[in-house]
């Protein structure tokens, strides 16, 4: 069955570019992105990994650890790591799985047949430390995905977790964020005793509570 928000992410062992992993273990108590593309040596995929190496000291500082998947051995996951290196400036500092018997892909539900045969898609998977799916996107392999978009999505995990917040479009952190409605004013006014801003009865804005 296909997985849904809040379900718990399935354990899997596979081998990696960094020796075998409990996918359970190497969340341990921490949050996690799991993202497959679909197969290396692919020039999409090769800025995609690329990028993702020089923007984990954001994730590192977010207590987020990153893990790739793709359904080719870890030998071509190391060869390939020199290629993208060489052209983007960073090689994977993070671990990538190999999938062939697509054992973790179908666990997944990564590959999406009538999109792209036998590969996996472009997914991202967010998890929190309860092991539970926090969020699911799903790329075509043609379109790159925005990288900086799941770490601006992990600062708003973040928070929602924490404080009865949401937090609106585009939202960046450090700005105004939502109580949520299922919060009524009396209690509003002992969570965010300097107030708020009321532009409805159910849009209510305040600052940061962080
Ligand atoms: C790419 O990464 O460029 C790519 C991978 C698989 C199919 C199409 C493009």
């Amino acid at each position: 069955m296909a997985i849904r928000l809040g379900d718990e992410a399935p354990n899997f062992q596979a081998d990696s570019t960094e020796g075998r992993i409990d996918f359970h273990e190497f969340i341990g108590d921490g949050w996690c992105v799991l993202f497959s593309h679909p197969k290396d040596f692919t020039p999409v995929c090769t800025t995609e990994l690329g990028y993702m190496a020089s923007i984990k000291p954001e994730f590192d500082k977010r207590g987020v650890k990153i893990i790739g998947l793709s359904v080719d051995p870890v030998a071509d996951h190391v060869k390939w790591s020199k290629d993208i290196e060489e052209t983007q400036g960073t090689a994977p500092n993070y671990p990538l799985l190999a999938d062939p018997d697509r054992k973790v892909a179908d666990l997944y539900d990564m590959i999406h047949p009538n999109a792209l045969d036998t590969l996996t898609v472009r997914s991202v998977f967010v998890i929190g430390p309860d092991k539970k799916v926090k969020l699911m996107l799903t790329y075509p392999a043609s379109t790159g995905r925005n990288f900086d978009e799941i770490v601006r999505v992990i600062d708003s995990l973040q928070l929602t977790a924490k404080h009865q917040v949401a937090t609106p479009v585009n939202w960046k952190d450090g700005e105004d964020v939502i109580i949520v409605p299922a919060l009524s004013d009396e209690d509003a006014k002992k969570k965010f005793p300097n107030g708020w801003k009321t532009l409805k009865p159910y849009l209510r804005l305040v600052p940061d509570p962080r």
